[in-house]
């Protein structure tokens, strides 16, 4: 596995608890390349290693943006779309979409990429929400989210109408 991610100088390390902060700051990408172990008896990578990818790349941004811990509460919607094959590389990004009171919620896409072409397929796309948690492992407060592009404004609207369902459906 490999980080891509180099820092960028940008980050806030006045007051890393609270600090609101851009997800620039927090974006996660790994990548693996694709071995048998990885793979089920048809020569494609197993959705459980893909997925503990996913919750790995998700989890790193999460704690990235709260400067602290953070557990897994949920996801939401995880959908594979294609599969990637032994020998190929899978990208893992993770970005942080919106950040509520304790929680936020961060998406994750695994791509496919070809070493001989390097073309690449959206694999898998995952919503999780994960929740920052102190040394008692009681909920704390995250920083807020800057959006820093109008796509980001578009995704924390998404982000909270998505989270008004999750909660309405918890409320059942
Ligand atoms: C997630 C957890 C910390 C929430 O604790 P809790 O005491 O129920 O917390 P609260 O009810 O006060 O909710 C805290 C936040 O979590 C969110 N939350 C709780 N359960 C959730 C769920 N199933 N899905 C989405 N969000 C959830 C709440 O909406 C709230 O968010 P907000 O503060 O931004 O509004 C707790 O349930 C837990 O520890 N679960 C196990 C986590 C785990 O083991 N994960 C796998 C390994 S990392």
């Amino acid at each position: 596995m490999s980080e891509d991610r180099e820092p960028t100088g940008k980050e806030d390390t006045s007051t890393p608890t609270l600090s609101a902060k851009g997800a620039s700051i927090s974006k996660t990408v790994q990548t693996h390349l694709i071995f048998p172990e990885h793979a089920n008896a048809l020569g494609k990578a197993f959705g459980g290693q893909v997925m503990a990818w996913i919750d790995l790349a998700g989890g790193i941004c999460a704690m990235r943006h709260t400067a602290g811990l953070a557990v897994t509460a949920s996801v939401d919607d995880l959908q594979f779309e294609h599969s990637l094959a032994i020998g190929d590389v899978a990208v893992v990004e993770a970005r942080v979409n919106a950040a509520f009171r304790t929680s936020l919620e961060v998406e994750v896409n695994v791509w496919g990429e070809s070493l001989q072409t390097r073309t690449r397929w959206l694999c898998v796309n995952a919503r999780m929400t994960f929740v920052a948690i102190d040394e008692q492992a009681k909920p704390r407060s995250v920083p807020p989210l800057v959006p820093e592009s109008d796509e980001d404004v578009a995704r924390m609207k998404a982000a909270q109408e998505r989270r008004n369902e999750r909660l309405a459906r918890r409320k059942r």
